[in-house]
Formats: structure tokens, C-alpha cells, sequence
């Protein structure tokens, strides 16, 4: 059983320590938040208001850090200098000479990372992969990615609204679309981008040129209170994939119109897609590589080294 420690019980822990709680082979034994009222709704598990103490009292196979983006790195290369293994939240880092640092402590230390970039495990988007993987619609042509919402109003000491320790929608938002391209694409060749940065809004689109095609992606904080929205479009020389109001859709050339969210349930067609929760992914996929003495293949420093020279130029 590996024992698992997490810190940082603020808004994305909530999608963290379900999963963590669902998993047989490994056991969330503490939590760390500088609020303890965060912490009130875990009773069972011990609680931590210091990390440090965290450290010297337990005994981790695995941290996992939620923590503000800021405090990634350094938490990460203490952890890891301590021989535990980490999982962290996205960004890596706002600076991309942590990459180094922090690959280069975790082989020093024979420990493993992965910075968890969790479109890479998301459904709908690794159908998208593996479309262009395998040809399956003829090659890609264009992309359209979008992801919109109100200017945050609920980070703790207002972290989020704060460039030096968030960078922003750059940082915070449009991460996870260029991760994705750069993922299941490469790097781009070219980024041509535009940006309406306020006090209170930051509104991005970039289109980014890869051999071929090029994907358009728009990325926003509203002064307004925007519902939050995520959706893309790729075009294939023989099919749309898109997701919208009814999820997951394939729109072949040929006039069929296939939703991968109605036949999902009991479908044993090639292209039936399962019910999955990307943060329990990400999760299950790192704890195996950890239990396995298997690499992290799945997020390589190199992309996200690239992804970080990209953000810092739009
Ligand atoms: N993958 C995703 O979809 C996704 C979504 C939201 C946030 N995130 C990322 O997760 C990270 C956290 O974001 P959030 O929205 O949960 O922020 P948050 O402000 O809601 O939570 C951060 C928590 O860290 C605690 N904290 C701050 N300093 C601490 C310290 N020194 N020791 C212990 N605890 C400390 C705060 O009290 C707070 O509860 C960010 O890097 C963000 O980019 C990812």
C-alpha cells in the first residue's frame, strides 16, 4: 500500500482526494493547508497546517501538491530530496529553469515527478490524439479550442489574481489547450497571438501553426461572471470531432453523425468511449508508474520546457 500525503486543500484538492480516496493500492494518510478549516471536512485523515512538520512526522511514498502555482517547484524538490515521489498540479513552474531543477533533483534522488497536465488524460481529448496518431479521418487540417470564465474571485490571498505568483490566463487557462497541442502535436512552428490584458480581464487567442495545420485557441478571464466554458472543434480531411451541448461528436464526411456520449453506455463498437474522471486518471497513472518502477513517458520536460516559452511570449 503506498502512503500518500497532499498539500494544499484548496479548490482543485476537491477533484484530488476523491480519487485519491477511491484507489486501493495507495492511501491518503495526510493532508497539509495552512487554513485548517479547509481541512474539516477530512476528519479521518491526519491533518498538517505546517508542511514541514508534515515531512518530518510521515513517512510518504507520494506527495501531492495543490498548492498555489508559485510554490510548486520548491515544494516539489524539498519533497523529492526526501525521496518521495510527486505528483503536482499545473503549471510546473512560471519560470522555465525549474523544469531542470526539478527533473534534474528527481533523478538525483531516484524519485519520480509528473506535473499533472490533465487534458492529457482527458477522453475527449485523447480521441482527438489518437485520430491524428492514426489517420483515422485523413490528416488534420485546423483546430479551434476554446476556454472561458469569469476573473477568479476565490483563490486564497487573491494568489490568482496576482501575475508574479499565477501568470495569469496565459499560466493558469490557456496552459491546458497548448499543453495539449504540444502533447499531441509537437511543438508549433509559428504563434502569432493576441492579448487584451486589464486590471480585471485577461483575453487571449493565439493561432498556432504546426506542419500543415494550425489550431486557433482563445483563452479568457472576464471582468464579468462568464460561465466557464471548454470545447473544441478539429477539422480532419474526413470528419469533424467536436465537442458541445451533447458532448462528444463525430461528424463524418460521408453525412453520419456519431455522438460517443450516447453510445457509450454498453457499446462495444470501435470508437465507444467510457464514462472516466481525468483527475482519477492522472492519479492511477501516476501511482502505477510508481508501484511499477515504470517511467513517466507521459509528460516529458522537454514540452513542457516549450509550453512555458510559449506562454511567456503571448
Ligand atoms: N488541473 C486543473 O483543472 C486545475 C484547476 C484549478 C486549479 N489548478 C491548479 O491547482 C493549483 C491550486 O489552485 P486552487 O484553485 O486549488 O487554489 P486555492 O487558492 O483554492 O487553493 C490553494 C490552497 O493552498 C493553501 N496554501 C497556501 N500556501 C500554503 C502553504 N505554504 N502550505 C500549505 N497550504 C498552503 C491555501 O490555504 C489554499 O487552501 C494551482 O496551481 C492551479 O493552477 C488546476
Amino acid at each position: 500500500m503506498l502512503k500518500v500525503g497532499l498539500v494544499g486543500v484548496g479548490g482543485i484538492s476537491g477533484a484530488h482526494i476523491p480519487a485519491w480516496l477511491e484507489l486501493e493500492d495507495a492511501e491518503l494518510v495526510a493532508i497539509c493547508d495552512i487554513r485548517p478549516e479547509m481541512m474539516e471536512k477530512y476528519p479521518d485523515i491526519r491533518q498538517y497546517t505546517d508542511f514541514d512538520e508534515m515531512l518530518e512526522n510521515e513517512e510518504f511514498d507520494i506527495l501531492d501538491i495543490c498548492l498555489p502555482t508559485y510554490l510548486h517547484a520548491d515544494f516539489a524538490i524539498k519533497a523529492m530530496e526526501k525521496g518521495i515521489n510527486v505528483i503536482c498540479e499545473k503549471p510546473i513552474s512560471l519560470n522555465r529553469e525549474d523544469v531542470k531543477r526539478i527533473y534534474d533533483t528527481a533523478e538525483k534522488n531516484n524519485v519520480k515527478f509528473m506535473v499533472a497536465q490533465v487534458l492529457r488524460f482527458w477522453r475527449e481529448y485523447e480521441f482527438v490524439k489518437e485520430a491524428y496518431d492514426s489517420g483515422r479521418y485523413g490528416k488534420l487540417l485546423s483546430g479551434n479550442m476554446v476556454r472561458l470564465s469569469g476573473y477568479p474571485t476565490w483563490s486564497w490571498d487573491n494568489w490568482m489574481r496576482d501575475e508574479k505568483r499565477c501568470g495569469l490566463v496565459p499560466f493558469d487557462l490557456h496552459i491546458h489547450d497548448l499543453d495539449f497541442l504540444v502533447y499531441a502535436f509537437g511543438a508549433p512552428k509559428k504563434t502569432t497571438s493576441f492579448r487584451s490584458k486589464l486590471p480585471e480581464q485577461d483575453y487571449i487567442r493565439a493561432v498556432y501553426d504546426f506542419d500543415g495545420f494550425f489550431v486557433s485557441a482563445e483563452s479568457s478571464w472576464y471582468a464579468s461572471p462568464y460561465p466557464f466554458t471548454a470545447n473544441f472543434r478539429f477539422q480532419f480531411e474526413n470528419a469533424i470531432i467536436a465537442t458541445d451541448k451533447c458532448g462528444l461528436v463525430v461528424y463524418e464526411s460521408n453525412g453520419n453523425i456519431i455522438n460517443l456520449d450516447e453510445v457509450a453506455e454498453g457499446d462495444t463498437g470501435e470508437i465507444n468511449l467510457p464514462k472516466s474522471d481525468a483527475y482519477a486518471n492522472e492519479i492511477i497513472y501516476f501511482v502505477d508508474c510508481v508501484k511499477n518502477n515504470r517511467p513517466v513517458e507521459k509528460v516529458k520536460p522537454a514540452e513542457l520546457e516549450a509550453v512555458i516559452d510559449i506562454l511567456k511570449s503571448l
